[in-house]
């Protein structure tokens, strides 16, 4: 058996993943791995929590956002990528827990509150006000002890352990109280200046995106807008590419400010500068890409037995959660 703390965590399969996702939590799952039992979950049924219309999508999603993973350094050799949907044992905690949670803590959940507004929502769905039951139910079905994400999920992680000493109490000592993990950095601006990088709001850099790319974004990035001529002094603490000069260029920071403030170094040259690192960043994320991209026998392989090894760790639990609610009639 492993010995190993274990971590639980993973996306949506509702698009290409982004630098935000990047910085946020591939870069700390990649480097997790080794010194933690690392379970991957591509949360399939979440994503149709806003997608139910066309769920013929997910097929390619659900590939996407594995190869996304495992271009970004997520090792299908050392950790285990499973399909939200294939283990049913999730969904029947979820109703299990969907017994005592309230809805206002459901209505009153920051993360919910924002996603309203984001898709313009009107009334909400049964399935999408309950989501973060079902995420409670993601990370808890494995005893997972740590959850590496964005600062976004850290209500869903709040409520996780709100139920797991709900349940424990209630019934018997059986689930673990998961812990969040946060990243250095947590939340990424868009490069519209928009304080978070969104697939909705279209101002996001994607880990399949090519060079030339990356530079024509970067190029388009919001600056400080007071700063109009090379002569100009600007302010860095306005300016969103550096913003990201932080997030992916920790050693020149300074500098970068420095210019920035003395008018040293103008925008074009902090752009390109950032551009090179940025692209020298996602190099062997492309090659990694194009290696899982020929090979989709494989990918598909590393799904079906990530999932029926996390198979066996579901029905373990479910039967003592089943035992501690005394609901195993026939022993
Ligand atoms: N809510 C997460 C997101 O939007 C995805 C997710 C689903 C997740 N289940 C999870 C993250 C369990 C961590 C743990 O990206």
């Amino acid at each position: 058996m492993d010995k190993r703390k274990r971590i639980l965590t993973g996306d949506r399969p509702t698009g290409k993943l982004h630098l935000g996702h990047y910085v946020g939590s591939l870069q700390n799952r990649a480097a997790l791995q080794k010194d933690y039992e690392t379970f991957i979950i591509i949360a399939d049924v979440q994503a149709l929590t806003t997608n139910f219309d066309r769920p013929e999508k997910l097929k390619q999603d659900v590939i996407n956002v594995a190869i996304d993973n495992m271009a970004a350094g997520v090792d299908p050799e050392i950790s285990t990528f499973f399909i939200q949907s294939l283990i049913p044992e999730i969904a029947e905690l979820t109703t299990f827990y969907s017994m005592f949670v309230t809805v206002n803590s459901l209505r009153h959940n920051p993360t919910i509150k924002t996603e309203i507004q984001q898709y313009g929502y009107k009334d909400i769905m049964y399935g999408f006000l309950g989501y973060p039951v079902s995420q409670a139910a993601d990370i808890t079905f494995c005893k997972a002890d740590l959850v590496p994400v964005g600062e976004d999920q850290l209500p869903h992680i709040e409520l996780s352990r709100k139920i797991v000493r709900r349940f424990n109490e209630l019934y018997k000592p059986v689930l673990v109280e998961p812990e969040a993990m946060i990243s250095r950095v947590s939340r990424l601006v868009g490069l519209d200046g928009n304080s978070k990088m969104g697939k909705s709001l279209n101002n996001g850099i994607y880990l399949s995106d090519d060079g030339e790319t990356v530079k024509q974004k970067i190029r388009g990035a919001v600056t400080d807008p007071n700063r109009i001529k090379l002569t100009d002094k600007g302010n860095p603490d306005i300016c969103t590419v550096f913003k990201y000069h932080q997030a992916f260029n920790e050693g020149e920071v300074q500098n970068v400010a420095e210019g920035c403030r003395n008018a040293g170094i103008g925008c074009s040259a902090c752009k390109a500068n950032l551009t090179n690192k940025l692209n020298a960043m996602l190099e062997p994320v492309r090659e990694k890409r194009a290696y899982y991209e020929e090979r989709p026998d494989k990918v598909q392989e590393i799904l079906m037995t990530g999932t029926a090894k996390v198979r066996g760790v579901a029905k373990e639990v479910m039967r003592e959660v089943r035992e501690a609610m005394s609901i195993d009639y026939f022993g």
